[in-house]
């Protein structure tokens, strides 16, 4: 199998889906790899690197299109990059099939086989594909570093000859991938942490990363399939809203939002009135903003400062730390490579559900029931 890494062309996009390390791993395996000249560049990985780990290298994006069985991207592809594919080839990437039920279309009208990264089940057995988790753990460091950057404040307690500083007191709403690993980044920067899920198991993981879990009564667990959280009702998150803004209001320094639903827009939690309840110079940081935003104020992709509160809406955080978000990718790839690929071709098999959760498109036929759910919803 001839597997093609292309320079991702997305604005802003620094990954890479494939890096040296894996190029070697998938060579071992019986595979052969094309890359883009300058494709790890912006990830600092460089077309050497690649050589060395036995890769053949293509002046430009055509080379690889025309060549490859496999193109493994970071980002689904635009449309001028969709029109270098041809029948018969596989495509994977982060495809986000749920927020761009057309894209799914165009790759069917092109009779590819797309498979896609942010749909591999999250059983135990695929924990080494999880590319949403490896890249969400970034998020979540990241969101820490630029609100400690941005903070005029120190985030660890200090005594000084001068006095004593108090510590900066953090509040992370949502607890799964990336606001545990933002808690554990605030805890190491030392940080009074704390941390607030609508899934009542949260609270244990929580308290084990040695910060408080805040108990708001909302009288709810909602806790849905496959270990995600349900939608609240129009009332319960209105009360939701209510209660956090009191406890921001209460003296949080920072406050990083990283609440999710899958498949819907982010739940709207820290209102216009909780952030004016801030005190000057506090920071919010949103991870929701890429799906609509978890803070009423934020402008997405943007930076704003409001009420004397900066509010980060930066979007796509992982490209912001490419080397190690490109080599964690490049790791979920191979897993998932290695059962997908059978003596040399590509081994559709629906038997593993693995296989059949992450495929949209099969041969030019749209297969996976969610998309197929979103694309009937998007004609209705
Ligand atoms: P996500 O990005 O969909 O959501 C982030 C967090 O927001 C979740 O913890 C969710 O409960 C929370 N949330 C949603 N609505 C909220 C609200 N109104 N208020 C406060 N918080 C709210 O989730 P993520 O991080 O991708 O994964 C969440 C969970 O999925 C994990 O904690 C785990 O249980 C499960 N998972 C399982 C894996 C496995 O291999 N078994 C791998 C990865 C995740």
């Amino acid at each position: 199998m001839l597997i093609g890494v292309p320079t991702e062309v997305a604005p802003g996009e620094r990954r890479v889906a494939l890096v040296p390390e894996t190029v070697a791993r998938l060579k071992k395996a019986g595979n052969d790899v094309l890359v883009q000249r300058g494709a790890g560049h912006a990830a600092a990985f460089l077309d050497a690197a690649y050589q060395e780990a036995g890769a053949s290298l293509a002046d430009d994006a055509a080379g690889v299109y025309q060549q490859a069985g496999l193109v493994a991207k970071v980002q689904r592809p635009l449309d001028a990059e969709l029109d270098l594919m041809h029948p018969g080839q596989a495509l994977l990437a982060f495809l986000a099939p749920l927020g761009d039920p057309a894209s799914v279309e165009r790759y069917a009208a092109r009779r590819l086989t797309a498979l896609s990264m942010d749909a591999i089940p999250r059983i135990t057995r695929a924990q080494s594909m999880d590319a949403l988790s490896s890249q969400a753990n970034i998020s979540g460091y990241k969101a820490v570093l630029i609100a400690a950057d941005r903070l005029p404040r120190f985030f660890p307690m200090l005594t000084t000859a001068a006095g004593t500083i108090p510590p900066a007191r953090v509040l992370i709403i949502g607890v799964g991938v990336a606001g545990l690993q933002a808690i554990a980044t605030a805890r190491r920067l030392g940080a009074v942490a704390s941390g607030y899920d609508t899934r009542a198991v949260v609270k244990e993981q929580v308290q084990s990363l040695g910060a408080s879990f805040l108990d708001l009564d909302l009288g709810v667990d909602a806790e849905g399939a496959g270990g995600y959280a349900r939608a609240l009702t129009a009332e319960q998150e209105q009360k939701l809203q209510q209660l956090l803004a009191q406890h921001i209001g209460g003296g949080i320094d920072v406050v990083i939002t990283t609440a999710n639903v899958p498949g819907k827009r982010a739940p709207l939690l820290v209102t216009e009135d909780a952030v004016k309840a801030m005190k000057p110079g506090s920071i919010v940081v949103d991870l929701g903003a890429e799906s609509g935003g978890n803070c009423a104020l934020t402008e997405p992709g943007a930076v704003a400062i409001k009420y004397d509160v900066t509010i980060v809406g930066t979007t796509n955080l992982p490209s912001t730390m490419p080397y190690h978000a490109s080599q964690l990718y490049s790791r979920n790839i191979f897993a998932f490579l290695q059962l997908l690929i059978k003596d040399g071709a590509m081994n559709l098999d629906f038997g593993d559900e693995i296989i059949k959760g992450t495929t949209l498109v099969k041969e030019g036929e749209i297969v996976h029931q969610p998309t197929l759910d979103a694309v009937a919803g998007s004609k209705a």
